[in-house]
């Protein structure tokens, strides 16, 4: 099976906050900042597989810094694990205001996205090729939650059945 680094699909997006992007007092949606995660982890899934992906999970994610209309919102996005058809991407998000240059850190998202073959089932992705120290970090934390959430989807899926 091929492999790939992380690096190979790391990727950016920025985009400026205007007023259709928040509230009447000035302050963007979280859904705004949550459609751009999802957009960020879409590119980095589908980078690494060449493949459609679709997003099965968000992770929690807490808004730890308020974004404001004109602030340039930056998503990182980074693959950390690969299971069989599944992908891990973590983002960061940054807002820059860009008058004065400050960047602030937003907060952070752990996205599994999941290829699908041409009949729309789930179809085995490229190995993640792990070359730094944090690779191998963020790939062992990726693999206790896809354990945990391998469960967890079991369940669910017991429960839809009843
Ligand atoms: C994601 C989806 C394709 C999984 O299909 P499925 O029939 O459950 O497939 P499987 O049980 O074979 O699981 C396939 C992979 O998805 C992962 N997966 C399934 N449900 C998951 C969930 N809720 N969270 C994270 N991963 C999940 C499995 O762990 C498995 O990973 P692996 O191949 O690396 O081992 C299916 O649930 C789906 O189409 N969901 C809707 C996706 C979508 O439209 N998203 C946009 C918003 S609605």
């Amino acid at each position: 099976m091929e492999e790939k680094t992380p690096k190979e699909s790391e990727s950016n997006i920025s985009r400026v906050m205007l007023p259709p992007d928040a509230n009447v007092a000035g302050n963007v949606f979280g859904g705004t900042i949550l459609k751009m995660i999802d957009e960020i982890a879409g590119i980095v899934a589908t980078k690494h597989c060449r493949r459609n992906c679709v997003t099965a999970n968000i992770d929690h994610i807490d808004f730890i810094y308020p974004v404001h209309i004109g602030d340039l919102l930056e998503m990182r996005g980074r693959l950390n694990f690969v299971g069989k058809s599944s992908m891990d991407v973590g983002v960061e998000v940054f807002a820059e205001n860009l008058e004065t240059g400050d960047i602030n850190f937003a907060g952070r998202a752990t996205v599994t996205m999941v290829a699908l073959d041409n009949s729309a089932k789930p179809v085995e992705v490229p190995r993640l090729k792990l070359e730094t120290d944090e690779d191998k970090k963020l790939f062992k934390l990726g693999l206790e939650r896809y354990d945990e959430r391998a469960k967890r989807v079991k369940l669910m899926k017991k429960e839809e059945q009843r």
